[in-house]
C-alpha cells in the first residue's frame, strides 16, 4: 500500500519532519476532541480554542499526506497501514466539516461581535451529525492506534515508537 515509486524500497523510518509533524497533529487532535467534546457546557466559550486546534490539526495533516504519498512510509501490516490512512484523512475532513459548520452558522462574525454562540446555533446544520461522527471515529482508531503503539513499545519492545522520534541524519538516510 506504500505510495513510494516501485523501484524505490520502503523507508526504514519517519524522517525528523514527517516524525514533528505526526507529534504536532496527535497533540492537536487531542486538544480538538478534548475542547470539542467539552464546547456546548455550559456557552461556547472554547469554540476559538477548539478552531484553533481543528485548523493546525488539518492544515498539518494537509502537509503530511503530501510527504506520505511522496515518500510512503516505513513496512507495516495491513491492519496498521489501513488505521494510518484513515488517521492521515480524517482530521483533514474533519477540519472541512468544521469549517462548514463554522461558515453555515456565521460564528465568526458572532463571535467578533462577542455573542457566545450554543447548541442551537449549530444543531440543525447538516455538518453538525458527520463532524461528531467523524469525530467519534477518530477517538475510537486513535485510541486503539496508541494502545497499539504502547504495545509495541511495552509487550514487544521492537523499537517501534523510536522510528517515530525525530532523529538527526534519519531525513537522507531512512530509504532501507
Ligand atoms: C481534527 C480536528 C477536529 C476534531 C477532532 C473536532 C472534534 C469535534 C467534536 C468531538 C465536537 C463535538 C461534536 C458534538 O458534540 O456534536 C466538535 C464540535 C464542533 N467543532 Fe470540531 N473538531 C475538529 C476541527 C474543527 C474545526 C477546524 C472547526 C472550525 C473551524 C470546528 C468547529 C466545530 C464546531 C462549530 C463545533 C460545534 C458543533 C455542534 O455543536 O454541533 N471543529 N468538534
Ligand atoms: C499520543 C500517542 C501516539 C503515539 C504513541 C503514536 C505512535 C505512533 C507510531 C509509533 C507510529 C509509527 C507506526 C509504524 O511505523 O508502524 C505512528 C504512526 C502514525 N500515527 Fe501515531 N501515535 C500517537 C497518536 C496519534 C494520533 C492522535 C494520530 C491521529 C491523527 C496519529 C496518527 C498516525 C499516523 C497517520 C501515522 C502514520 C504516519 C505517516 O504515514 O506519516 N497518531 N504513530
Amino acid at each position: 500500500m506504500s505510495q513510494a515509486p516501485a523501484s524505490s524500497p520502503a523507508p526504514a523510518a519517519y524522517t525528523p519532519l514527517r516524525a514533528g509533524l505526526h507529534w504536532l497533529i496527535a497533540a492537536s487532535v487531542i486538544g480538538a476532541l478534548a475542547t470539542g467534546l467539552i464546547l456546548g457546557r455550559p456557552g461556547y466559550a472554547l469554540l476559538p480554542l477548539h478552531m484553533g486546534l481543528g485548523l493546525i490539526a488539518g492544515l498539518a495533516g494537509l502537509a503530511r499526506l503530501w510527504l506520505r504519498l511522496r515518500q510512503g512510509a516505513p513496512r507495516s501490516n495491513r491492519a496498521a497501514q489501513a488505521v494510518h490512512w484513515l488517521l492521515a484523512l480524517l482530521p483533514i475532513v474533519q477540519m472541512a466539516s468544521g469549517i462548514a459548520l463554522v461558515a453555515l452558522a456565521g460564528a465568526v462574525p458572532a463571535m467578533v461581535a462577542g455573542r457566545v454562540l450554543t447548541a442551537q446555533d449549530f444543531a440543525a446544520l447538516p455538518p453538525s451529525g458527520p463532524h461528531f461522527g467523524i469525530g467519534m471515529a477518530i477517538l475510537l482508531l486513535a485510541s486503539g492506534h496508541v494502545a497499539m503503539a504502547l504495545w509495541h513499545h511495552v509487550v514487544r519492545r521492537d523499537g517501534l515508537i523510536a522510528r517515530m522520534l525525530p532523529r538527526r541524519g534519519a531525513g537522507g538516510a531512512t530509504r532501507a
